[in-house]
């Protein structure tokens, strides 16, 4: 596992944002792995704007998104489908139809997890996985006690979860209490891994993933099995290192 701190957080996004366009760039088809957050907002906001600069070509590229919430249609606003489609695939050259999410209103959820792990093969692969880190510690919605060999499943949200992304709604209340997510083991066998973490809320579980024992009650710490995984934060998030 390599770490790179930054100075700040725009410097972080920026490094992120480079090596994702540059990723892009050296192979055309390559299947991306992304993930969503506030911290991957200004992330988008620059591959966007690297894109427009003529820096990156998507119209090859596939994606795979970790997760979405159960019974979110793609039109509510707090989807995941609806975040990508607005911050990133709207204002990209990518093919739609090359993006793919997790079915969170599919009336068989199992059965929707299973053909989205066929799809991530079909595709031959992830090749770059982008990651956040959630205060749990989850990848993805891989809440504690995430067995570190999972596949993609549905998942109920862990109650820090629903505090740390409740406000992001209208009504908190409204937010589900579960969601589909790609399970460690996925996110695993991705070929490279970059985790994007900025600023001082993220210190504390950032240091127990990078340097603490490898457990499933922090599934972002399993990372520290990847060959290829690259943790880039700020000064901040690297506080407790
Ligand atoms: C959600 C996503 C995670 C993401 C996390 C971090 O819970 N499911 O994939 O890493 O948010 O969010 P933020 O960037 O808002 O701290």
């Amino acid at each position: 596992m390599e770490v790179i701190i930054q100075k700040d957080a725009q410097a972080a996004t920026d490094l992120t944002a480079r090596l994702i366009c540059d990723a892009v760039q050296s192979k055309k088809d390559s299947v991306l792995g992304l993930a969503t957050g506030r911290t991957m907002e200004n992330l988008y906001s620059n591959i966007v704007k690297r894109y427009q600069a003529g820096e990156a070509d998507f119209s090859r590229c596939a994606t795979f998104n970790l997760d979405e919430y159960v019974g979110l249609a793609a039109e509510h606003t707090q989807s995941y489908r609806y975040y990508m489609n607005d911050l990133l695939f709207s204002k990209i050259n990518i093919n739609l139809e090359e993006t793919y999410l997790p079915n969170g209103v599919a009336p068989d959820l199992a059965e929707a997890c299973q053909q989205y792990e066929n799809k991530i093969l079909d595709k031959g692969g992830i090749d770059i996985q982008l990651l956040g880190i959630g205060n749990t510690g989850h990848i993805g919605f891989n809440e504690p006690l995430s067995s570190l060999a999972s596949r993609t499943r549905e998942k109920a949200l862990a109650p820090i979860t629903l505090e740390q992304n409740g406000p992001l709604f209208d009504d908190p209340a409204e937010m589900p209490r579960r969601a589909l997510t790609m399970g460690v083991g996925t996110i695993l066998d991705a070929k490279k891994i970059i985790l994007l973490a900025t600023g001082k809320s993220k210190a504390k579980i950032l240091a127990k993933a990078v340097e603490g024992p490898i457990t499933s009650m922090i599934s972002a710490s399993a990372l520290q099995l990847h060959p290829h995984c690259v943790i880039i934060c700020d000064e901040d998030a690297a506080e407790e290192l």
